[in-house]
């Protein structure tokens, strides 16, 4: 049973592996009943059986956030039993980084389907039911690279940049309901999806000190969850940055070999 912290269960997406499953075991280990989804249920009931010995309990719910259908059923079936979980987040998310060189409508429209897309589809259930009862906790998970435009990310980066904009409105509307709601913007974290890159990673965090931050993060009254400080602070700075001055430094500091062909697992 869960003594010390706010929350009596949670649902977090995208928690077969990276940061959604470290903060899912993290969340557990503290006596959380822990909603768990995505596409691959193997991986789910890999960290139910891990995380068997925790005081909490991990919930395996095989669900893909682009499927509107399987998410109104799960919420409803919340309804008729438990409730809707008292912490939401909405971590679930991919990459697919190509240049312009290579850019394709299709592979953007594949991205942003997963990472915009199917977190509005899930933000508009859990949306109603903490309005109808004046409370609850959702956290959307963005990313640095939605601060300013990068190199091979222009779908990556226009998505999360969205989540951003959308996350700051959505706080306005909010201000004097019992919602509260935080955008997370990490910086790199080790991940199978960030294994993927061939550069070097500056300020590389590892995962389960990522869910460590994301959980004060999530304790504390901030709007923005974000880390590790200094290196988002940098990013923040260039944020202000004029563009002529902003391009030079980019295109002097990331170097990239134009990848034409990446495959997603399940792109
Ligand atoms: N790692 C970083 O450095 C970093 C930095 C900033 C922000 N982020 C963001 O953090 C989130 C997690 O990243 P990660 O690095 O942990 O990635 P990851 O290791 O690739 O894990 C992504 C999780 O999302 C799930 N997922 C992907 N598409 C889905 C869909 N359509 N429906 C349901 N679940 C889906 C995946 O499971 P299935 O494929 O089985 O569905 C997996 O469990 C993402 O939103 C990412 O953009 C990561």
């Amino acid at each position: 049973m869960n003594t010390s912290l706010p929350w009596k269960s949670a649902w977090i997406t995208g928690a077969g592996r990276g940061i959604g499953r470290a903060l899912a075991e993290l969340l557990c280990q503290k006596g959380l009943t822990v909603y768990t989804s995505s596409r691959t249920i193997e991986e789910l009931w890999h960290l139910h059986e891990k995380c068997k010995h925790y005081s909490g309990t991990i919930v395996p719910i095989p669900m893909d956030i682009t499927d509107r259908q399987q998410i109104e059923d799960m919420v409803a079936s919340w309804d008729a039993g438990s409730g809707v979980p008292d912490l939401v987040v909405l971590n679930a998310g991919n990459h697919d980084p190509f240049p312009a060189q290579v850019f394709s409508s299709e592979r953007c429209s594949k991205l942003l389907q997963i990472n915009l897309l199917g977190t509005l589809n899930c933000i508009d259930p859990i949306l109603k039911r903490f309005l109808e009862r004046d409370k609850g906790q959702l956290a959307v998970m963005a990313s640095v690279a939605g601060y300013r435009g990068l190199p091979t990310a222009a779908a990556y980066g226009a998505g999360k940049a969205a989540l951003i904009n959308l996350c700051e409105a959505l706080r306005l509307d909010l201000y004097g309901t019992g919602v509260k709601l935080q955008v997370i913007n990490p910086g790199f974290v080790r991940t199978p999806l960030t294994d993927k890159n061939d550069f070097k990673m500056p300020a590389l965090m590892e995962v389960d000190q990522a869910a460590e931050r994301i959980l004060q993060g999530l304790l504390s009254q901030r709007f923005e969850i974000t880390f590790p400080k200094r290196f988002t602070f940098f990013l923040k700075l260039l944020r202000i940055l004029p563009y002529s001055w902003y391009f030079g430094l980019i295109s002097r500091t990331v170097k990239t070999d134009h990848p034409t062909v990446t495959s997603e697992k399940h792109g």
